[in-house]
């Protein structure tokens, strides 16, 4: 297992560390402090294109070589990235119309990082150049182990541009999309305030208007955008797998976040990392909703450093951000709490971002392992080295392990960047907000989740939810009925099959393509303001002692053959149904025609368990989080206490304790932000 930090070697020469003599004599003392923290890896490089390219196809990546030769002599490896994410500022000199340009025509320009049009062919040329020259130098170096592509792409709001080269390369997706412009005009919808087009070139850029753009349009912008970063991001790894075959690639992601299809990114990497900001004191649940999108982007043809069939966290931050309006420190315990959430969740790798705070720059005061001051003795290095030597006694353990769920969530981009288009039929909807709505009810019940896109292999998962899935293809309808044929039990909710792939609405009835499946037709869908709500009456076997509001939206539905299992309490569709289930084939299609609180969803999940037979992972008190890591018969479970008090978990049999090697039985008091690791081998037993 892997375990390090994100190392800026460039900002500790003389005069920022070192001495006149030897201005390099920091990275000597950072290698010592590295090894003492447990260090292993260190990610470098991803800023550095200035300084390996400091004129015009002038390079020196010898200083490079010089930092990774000595890692090497402590045993740490190197993740090279790729340092396109900032290009030098002599290039947007030399080229000022590789600057992007914003909706509104106006230049972003240089002197700090992101700042390129994606559809810039100089811009390419110049990646591949230096791409190309940094493997060439370092890529068969001992101490590599993987590339990163690039860095947290898409940052700082730059997934489009509107320049000319983009509009150039738009026109020729529409072309190799649509063939011709007559299927254009009418798939796009283009009739709508006669914005017909009778060339490709006529066809606009989504930029600032008097009003909103067609919002098929903005969809297929969205998906240009998306394929330029994955075709640059693909541009890069054929060129290291070709110069530095031996090391796998990667990019550092936000899924959820920033707005590119992460799936398909994935599929031209050869495994996925996260950035993680623990630092954001976030719901526990919200960090795991990331955590598991982000592992879920890649589910096969993995290939690590090391073997393993994880995902790698490239940045997890160790301590507080320089972004927020008020940057508070993470507490104690807490940094090591998140850290082991994500290798619950399937990381086989954890670096902490940043080694040492910058001096100078505008991240100057954004946490690191080692404040300015280089002490180890500090409460942040120390809980780093904690971590360090505790990975070092689970690493074998851990190894071949991985994560396993029998519930998986859908998501796809298209549907939400159309969501969070405007124009929808209530701005107060979140689709990020819905999907933490049942993922939360799953998590605190310790119920472990993937996430899928619509179109995938869904027949080993015992439950899928489908979250308002509002734009549906067909394809993906027929995937979804071909799941429940076979014995599947499908959660659908409103806000569903209300446009296809083309973003046209059906004129057969909602959900489009799917009404045979739920056994009812959605005819109208009622909009309710933030404060307003409607209830619902529940029939049948139902488990809930709340009562349960209905928010936001509320779907009038006509069943045909469904049952009914609530109703509506109240407004002109009183008593008319609100959730219902249907047989189809082998399985159960359920719809939810409204949002709720979120005792609703832990009370739907309470009813789905015991219809799916799926059970919790321990028996533990709700604040606990248990998440499980498998491999054949071997179990570990990591259980995580996030409150800030001692949690007494109750034992019915004993477990061993990999941290202690000690036996655990009985009451166990859990201390604030407390972590367990634990399998069933105690001592004494098979
Ligand atoms: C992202 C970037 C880093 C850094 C951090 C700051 O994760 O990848 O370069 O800017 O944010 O928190």
């Amino acid at each position: 297992m892997y375990f390090g930090v994100d190392y800026h070697p460039e900002q500790w020469v003389y005069p920022y560390g070192g001495t006149r003599e030897n201005p390099e004599a920091a990275w000597e003392r950072d290698v010592e402090l590295m090894q003492t923290a447990g260090i292993n890896v260190v990610r470098m490089g991803e800023f550095i294109w200035g300084l390996c390219e400091p004129e015009d196809g002038k390079y020196d990546f010898d200083w490079l070589k010089r930092v990774m030769d000595l890692l090497g002599k402590a045993g740490i490896k190197v993740v090279l990235a790729t340092p396109t994410a900032a290009p030098p500022i002599w290039l947007s000199q030399i080229h000022p119309e590789i600057l992007p340009v914003d909706e509104r025509g106006l230049v972003k320009r240089e002197g700090t990082r992101r700042a390129v049009c994606l559809n810039s062919n100089i811009f390419w040329d110049y990646s591949k150049r230096i791409v190309e020259q940094m493997a060439k130098a370092l890529g068969q170096h001992p101490q590599l182990i993987a590339w990163q592509i690039d860095n947290s792409l898409g940052g700082n709001f730059t997934e489009a541009a509107f320049n000319e080269d983009a509009r150039r390369d738009w026109h020729l997706w529409l072309e190799a999309k649509y063939e011709t412009i007559k299927r254009l005009n009418e798939l796009m919808g283009m009739r709508h305030w006669g914005q017909v087009v009778a060339n490709w070139s006529q066809v606009p850029m989504p930029m600032a208007a008097p009003t909103v753009h067609n919002p098929a349009l903005v969809l297929d912008w969205s998906r240009f955008c998306s394929d330029t970063i994955v075709q640059f991001v693909k541009m890069q790894a054929d060129l290291l797998h070709q110069l530095s075959p031996k090391c796998p690639v990667t990019t550092n992601l936000r899924p959820l976040i920033h707005r590119f299809d992460h799936f398909d990114v994935a599929e031209v990497i050869d495994f996925v990392s996260i950035e993680s900001t623990a630092a954001l004191k976030p719901k526990s649940a919200e960090l795991a909703c990331e955590i598991d999108m982000l592992r879920s982007l890649k589910k096969s043809d993995i290939r690590t450093p090391d073997g393993d069939t994880g995902f790698w966290v490239m940045e997890q931050k160790a301590g507080n951000v320089n972004w927020q309006d008020v940057n508070s420190l993470v507490r104690p315990g807490v940094l090591r709490m998140f850290t082991y959430q994500l290798v619950s969740r399937g990381a086989t790798a954890v670096l902490f971002f940043r080694w040492h705070q910058p001096r100078f720059g505008s991240e100057q005061f954004h946490g690191a392992v080692l404040p300015h001051r280089a002490d180890p003795k500090g409460r942040v290095f120390q809980e780093v080295a904690q971590l360090g030597e505790e990975m070092k006694l689970l690493a074998p353990s851990l190894k071949g392990t991985r994560v396993q769920a029998e519930t998986c969530i859908l998501y796809s981009h298209d549907n939400d960047w159309v969501l969070q288009e405007p124009m929808q039929p209530n701005k107060f909807f979140s689709l990020r907000e819905h999907i933490q709505l049942f993922y939360t009810a799953l998590h605190d019940r310790n119920i472990a989740v993937d996430f899928a896109r619509p179109t995938e292999d869904l027949s080993h998962y015992k439950l899928v939810f489908a979250p308002s899935l509002h734009l549906l293809s067909g394809g993906e309808a027929d995937r979804l009925k071909l799941y429940v044929q076979n014995g599947g039990t499908l959660v659908a909710t409103f806000n569903t099959g209300l446009v296809d792939e083309h973003n046209i609405a059906p004129d057969t009835g909602y959900p489009h393509d799917l009404t045979d499946l739920f056994g009812l037709e959605v005819v109208e869908f009622d909009q309710l303001p933030p404060g307003e709500e409607n209830h619902l009456v529940f029939k049948g076997n139902f488990p809930t002692n709340h009562m349960h509001p209905a928010r936001l939206w509320c779907d009038i539905i006509e069943p045909k053959d469904c049952q009914v299992i609530a109703t509506y309490a109240k407004d002109f569709y009183a008593g008319q149904p609100a959730l219902t289930l249907h047989t189809f084939g082998l399985g159960k299609a359920i719809y939810v025609g409204t949002q709720s609180h979120q005792h609703f969803y832990t009370d739907l999940v309470t009813w789905l368990r015991q219809m799916c037979n799926l059970h919790p992972l321990l028996k533990v008190p709700d604040s606990v989080e248990v998440s499980l890591r498998q491999k054949d018969d071997e179990r570990i479970f990591f259980l995580l206490n996030h409150q800030n008090s001692p949690l007494r978990i109750q034992f019915y049999e004993p477990m061993h304790d990999f941290l202690t090697g000690s036996t655990i039985t009985g009451n166990y008091d859990l201390p604030p932000h407390g972590v367990l690791v634990l399998d069933e081998h105690a001592k004494g037993q098979t």
